[in-house]
């Protein structure tokens, strides 16, 4: 990866799969980002990695891995909002032959599983406290039982956490326990939301452009103007992976090689990150009655700053300005002057 130092531990180790060569960065924040990230790697710290959902946690915890001197260990990785809690200790520590009555044969648990390598915890906000107080055991003496068996187990794991949520809520609501966050909390990265890095949306539309070719065998070669304005403008709650959806689409959907704003299907409204009112089932419901109404909203929240709305809306000023004419909008004395 260019500007950053890469730690020199890991080339000669570097297994197949992610690495921080294949992520596409280019703000100061996510190269901020990924340096923190490398140099965690390099040392066999426990990482947690804050972050909205899409923004790449998974990604960076496999990077780290493979950067690691464990890279040559396993990755296993978790996701403990996907596992009833029930089934969690079972599905972490293991369980002995017969410990459930449908269990015929001895489990390995993921942490066993992971020895020598690392243990991705994904989504760990979504953990009860009483599977956290296990972890934090397993964690801090490297040791274990499986479920129904009798002996302690040894494993040599290296911890990486992640989770979507606001955890000062979780830590102050009690549905955290400080304990473990405080051993979690020894390399804390933030990875930050896309909206927060508008500069990385073209290059990483781009990549996923030639992804769906190789994928798809489509042969896609861009976007229009309007179309990246228009990519550029939305709010994208689900960040990277939400581009990567729309994208996708927009190359299957695409007449001829290059993607128009037509082909884009964002489906929230943008800059509001709330769903489009659907359209009341009376009245005109033609799409452009729906244009000509969301154009207006879009409007008065900016005030009538047309530069502004046909950012928002990712349509040129010109096309702005022949909507407004067309559905005879008329700015309120009360807009404010561009
Ligand atoms: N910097 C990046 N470069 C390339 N692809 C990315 C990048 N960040 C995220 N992605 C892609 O976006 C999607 C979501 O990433 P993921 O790591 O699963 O996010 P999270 O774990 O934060 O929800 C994946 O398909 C991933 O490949
Ligand atoms: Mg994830």
């Amino acid at each position: 990866m260019a500007a950053m130092e890469q730690p020199t531990i890991t080339s000669a180790y570097r297994s197949v799969g992610v690495t921080f060569d294949s992520l596409v960065f280019k703000s100061a924040v996510m190269r901020e980002c990924l340096r923190l990230a490398a140099s965690a790697a390099a040392r066999d710290v426990a990482v947690l990695l804050l972050g909205e959902t899409g923004t790449g946690k998974n990604l960076i915890a496999q990077s780290i891995h493979n950067a690691s001197p464990r890279a040559r260990g396993p990755f296993v990785s978790v996701n403990c909002s996907a596992i009833p809690d029930s089934l969690l200790e079972a599905e972490l520590f293991g369980a002995e032959k017969g410990a459930y009555t449908s269990s015929d044969r001895l489990r390995k648990g993921k942490f066993e599983l992971a020895d020598k390598g690392t243990l991705f915890l994904d989504e760990i906000g979504d953990m009860s406290p009483q599977s956290q107080a296990k972890i934090l055991r397993a964690f801090e003496y490297k040791e274990f039982e499986r479920v129904g068996g009798e002996s302690t187990l040894h494993a040599d794991v290296r911890i990486i956490a992640a989770t979507n949520r606001p955890l000062e809520d979780l830590l102050n609501s009690g549905k955290f326990r400080t304990d473990l966050f405080y051993r979690l909390n020894e390399f804390t990265i933030h990875v930050p939301p896309l909206r927060s890095r508008r500069e990385e949306i073209r290059p990483l539309a781009e990549r996923f452009v030639v992804e769906c070719n190789e994928r798809l065998g489509t042969k896609v070669k861009g976007l229009d103007a309007e179309a990246l304005a228009k990519l550029e403008g939305h709010p994208w709650p689900g960040n990277v992976r939400e581009l990567r959806a729309v994208i996708k689409r927009g190359c299957v959907s695409a007449q001829g090689e290059i993607i128009r704003a037509r082909d884009l299907l964002l489906t929230l409204a943008p800059d509001t990150g709330k769903l489009l009112p659907a359209a009341p089932l009376s009245g005109d419901l033609s799409l452009a009655a729906l244009e000509k109404k969301h154009i207006e909203q879009v409007l008065t929240q900016t005030g009538w700053s047309k530069k502004e709305s046909s950012q928002l809306l990712g349509i040129s000023r010109p096309t702005l300005d022949r909507k407004i004419q067309e559905y005879g909008l008329i700015r309120p004395s009360s807009a404010r002057d561009e």
